[in-house]
């Protein structure tokens, strides 16, 4: 008799997002150990406090291991344990040394994998916020858009008159303001003295003036500081213009997203008129090209790729394609 450990978190308590992570993980532990499903003789789940919707032992059996015994516990709810975490001990007829197997987010159990950091850089419109939250709920880890972080302080900077081009000033004004990232199912916000911005940093204006404050050195090590804290203490993907050269650069994976300026502007376009602003393609392509030109050539970490990261040009693909292969290239490392 073998015993194989494994461990996966779910993004929030949900049936679906049980069913899938349980799937997933009994389905690597097979894999990863090549194991025949009539080999398997018992499966044991224990849960956190935090998740209520479905039995991971339900879940199994509609998995397809419906074959052996199967059961799941509830953990007592322990300060400081892991978040809507699933654990598992599977219990297999054959003798061999095995894989354990830690996913998602419950990778940081496993001392040896400790976090895990995805770096995602490209200029505005090349996908990578997109792609960054679809990886964070697969991965079941966090997502730090840095780009929020500018924009928020943008925001500030415009709300008070300040002149753009007073670096002190809005240095001093930026101290004084709070600056506060939350996830809410899953999804970031953005607070400034505890309000929400999430949805006002978006307004067209503010990403000009977002590209500006962000050439300021005191700015951006004030910003990294903070988005070095949060890397710090939890896996993140983390996505902007310099997080695999300059915030993080030992991510353990860097990606570079591109993709023509036409087809950015075009995505930029829809995206705005989709939430109802008044927009004109030329002038957001016009944008787009002197937002490119100011993020590339600045003097503090401007936007460009690292010599370690993987080029996509997402011109012509997908947001599932684009997914598909980062995925796969995690994957064959994990
Ligand atoms: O990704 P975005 O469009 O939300 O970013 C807004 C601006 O913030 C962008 O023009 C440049 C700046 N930025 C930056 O300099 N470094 C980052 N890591 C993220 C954004």
């Amino acid at each position: 008799m073998t015993v194989i450990r494994g461990a996966t978190t779910i993004p929030f308590d949900d049936q679906e997002e049980i069913k899938k992570a349980v799937k997933e993980l009994l389905e690597q532990i097979e894999s990863r150990n090549d194991l025949k499903r009539d080999e398997f003789v018992s499966i044991v789940f224990s849960l956190t406090n935090d998740i209520h919707s479905y039995y991971p032992a339900k879940a199994a059996r509609e998995a397809g291991f419906e074959s052996c015994a199967l059961f799941s516990a509830q953990e007592p709810d322990i300060e400081g344990g892991l978040a809507l975490c699933i654990r598992v001990m599977v219990f297999v007829e054959a003798n061999f040394t095995p894989i354990h197997v830690y996913l998602r987010g419950a990778r940081v159990l496993r001392k040896d994998l400790a976090r895990m950091n995805i770096a995602i850089d490209g200029p505005s419109g090349s996908g990578k916020s997109t792609v960054a939250e679809e990886l964070a709920k697969e991965f079941g880890i966090i997502h730090l858009d840095t780009g929020a972080m500018y924009r928020a302080c943008a925001l500030k900077v415009l709300e008070s008159g300040i002149d753009l081009e007073n670096e002190t000033k809005i240095y001093d004004l930026l101290l004084k303001v709070k600056l506060d990232v939350d996830y809410l199912g899953g999804v970031q916000h953005t607070y400034l003295d505890g309000v929400d911005v999430s949805e006002a940093i978006r307004r067209p204006p503010v990403s000009m003036a977002a590209s500006k404050v962000s050439q300021y050195r005191s700015i951006r090590y004030h910003l990294t500081e903070k988005q070095r804290e949060i890397a710090g203490k939890k896996s993140c993907v983390m996505d902007g213009r310099d997080v695999g050269t300059f915030v993080l650069p030992d991510a353990n994976f860097k990606f570079f997203l591109t993709a023509k300026p036409e087809v950015r502007a075009r995505r930029r376009f829809e995206e705005l008129k989709a939430k109802g602003y008044d927009v004109d393609y030329d002038k957001i392509l016009e944008e787009l090209i002197k937002r490119d030109e100011q993020d590339s050539t600045r003097a503090v970490a401007p936007l460009k790729k690292a010599d370690d990261a993987v080029e996509i040009d997402t011109s012509d693909l997908k947001i599932e394609e684009v997914l598909e292969k980062i995925k796969k290239i995690i994957r064959e490392k994990i």
